[in-house]
């Protein structure tokens, strides 16, 4: 398939985890693709296996908190490949973890700097280069901790739940521009970040599995093929929108969905209709 022939696409957070999966599929689908992180020899790895399939990628070295670096790398993207089509705001931390009386202000303020300002310096720097092209597609990652509260982590929770909205102001502002954009809520992926913010890395993949009623831990492909729809041409009667991936975390509360091996119906005391209750024994 070349879902993504004749396109430019900037992702940021491009040198790992999801950004890695999305800039090799990206390509592989047709874009030409910069790859942005503040890691460089990941993402210069990265830039020259999703070059590999044909389509020419670079990688630009971006910090997604300071407004220079990110209008630099939209000037990149034009100078290398004659504009710009594609905007996927996906870098992010964990951020400040912890009991929220002992989160410092610089902690809040640097999470928010990543999480949530980087988001907005990728809209705001994206939109000229999109429209002179007659349109685009932003995509920006988000996470179910920023559709439902997440313990023990505010400060990410509280950008996350940023993203979400600005995702729906900027859609609103710029439909007419023919830009969509919209934002994915990831669960738990299978990715460095969750390391760093505190999950055992060798029992990541057995320990994402439980936290949700698919039995598996997500993986950055899961994110990648969201991103690429959002993206892509399929999409274009979509915007505003928040592509929950999660395995069903947020459908149902924890402890209420059946896990393998469970018999059905289990917990619900082999009753088959509930009516009205006062004729109920
Ligand atoms: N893995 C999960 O379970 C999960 C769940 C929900 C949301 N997310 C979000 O998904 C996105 C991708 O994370 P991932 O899981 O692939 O983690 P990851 O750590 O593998 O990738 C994140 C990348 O962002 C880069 N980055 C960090 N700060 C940056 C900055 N200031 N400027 C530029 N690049 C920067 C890192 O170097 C890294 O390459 C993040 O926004 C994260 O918050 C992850």
């Amino acid at each position: 398939m070349t879902e993504l022939q004749g396109k430019v696409a900037i992702i940021t957070g491009g040198a790992s985890g999801m950004g890695k999966a999305a800039s090799i599929l990206f390509a592989k689908e047709g874009a030409n693709v910069v790859v942005a992180d503040l890691n460089v020899k990941g993402g210069e790895e990265v830039a020259a296996q999703a070059s590999a399939g044909g389509n020419a990628c670079v990688f630009q070295r971006t910090d997604v908190s300071l407004e220079a670096d990110v209008k630099a790398l939209v000037t990149r993207a034009v100078a290398e490949f004659g504009g710009l089509d594609i905007m996927f705001n996906n870098a992010g931390i964990g951020g400040a973890v912890g009991p929220l009386e002992e989160i410092s202000v610089e902690d809040w303020d640097k999470t928010q700097a990543v999480c949530l300002r980087g988001v907005f310096l990728g809209i705001k720097h994206s939109v000229g280069a999109m429209r002179a092209r007659g349109g685009g597609a932003i995509v920006n990652t988000a996470s179910i901790a920023g559709v439902w509260g997440y313990p023990m982590l505010h400060a990410y929770s509280a950008a996350k739940a940023g993203v979400v909205n600005l995702t729906r102001s900027a859609a609103l502002e710029f439909a007419a521009d023919g830009i969509r954009v919209n934002c994915i809520a990831p669960g738990g992926v299978a990715t460095p970040i969750v390391g760093a913010i505190g999950i055992n890395k060798e029992t990541v993949e057995a320990t994402l599995a439980r936290g949700q009623p698919v039995p598996r831990a997500g993986q950055p492909d899961d994110i990648a093929y969201a991103a690429l729809y959002l993206a892509g041409p399929h999409a274009g009667f979509v915007t505003g929108h928040t592509l929950v991936v999660d395995g069903g975390a947020v459908s149902g509360p924890a402890g209420t969905y059946r896990r393998p091996g469970d018999a059905r119906g289990a917990g619900a005391q082999r009753m088959r209709f509930a009516g009205p209750s006062f004729e109920q024994g």
